[in-house]
């Protein structure tokens, strides 16, 4: 067993959380992490919002449709990717999984909610006051885990091919 695999595998979505804040080192550490992300020519084409006022928390919830967990959180994310620049969404993913890992790694579980292709995205950049060269990738929940709940995942041998794929 190996400690980082561990912690990715110990990873579930967790939509409701213990009353209580995130320490800010960790907050700090899981967002070195997700900057820490590899991108497309090194261009790190985003920029990263943490939420945790109570109010501001409410407002994000109520705009998003399956998100009101939000409200609840000790801390939201919001990952704003560059939408000049080319492969934003693909970097802009790879630094919102790096900082749930992260937070995992600490204690802290969360859960990611769809910002990018839903119309609340362009409201929540407003209330933050985001410059419009931004749009909204991600928004990622965390706290304290009050509930876990364990999803089922599809078997290697369905979803893995070795050299070229054969048709079972
Ligand atoms: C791009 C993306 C968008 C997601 N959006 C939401 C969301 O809006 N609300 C939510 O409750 N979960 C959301 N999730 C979490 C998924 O529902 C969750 O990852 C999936 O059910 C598998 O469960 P697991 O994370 O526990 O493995 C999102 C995940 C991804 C990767």
């Amino acid at each position: 067993m190996n400690i980082v695999t561990t912690i990715i595998k110990s990873r579930h979505s967790v939509r409701k959380f213990k009353p209580g804040e995130i320490d800010g080192q960790v907050i700090r550490d899981a967002l070195e992490c997700a900057a820490q992300a590899p991108t497309a020519m090194n261009i790190q084409p985003w920029l990263f919002g943490v939420v945790k006022e109570k109010d501001t928390l409410q407002k994000i919830a109520d705009l998003t449709d399956h998100g009101k967990f939000i409200a609840e959180c000790a801390v939201c994310f919001a990952v704003f990717g560059e939408k000049k620049e080319t492969y934003y969404l693909e970097d802009c993913c790879a630094a919102t999984e790096n900082l749930i890992l992260a937070l995992q790694a600490h204690g802290v579980s969360s859960c990611w909610v769809a910002g990018e292709k839903k119309a609340y995205g362009e409201k929540i950049r407003q209330m933050l006051a985001v410059p419009d060269m931004y749009t909204l990738v991600s928004l990622v929940a965390a706290g304290s885990p009050a509930d876990i709940t364990i999803t089922k995942k599809k078997e290697m041998k369905h979803i893995v091919f070795y050299e070229g794929f054969k048709a079972e």
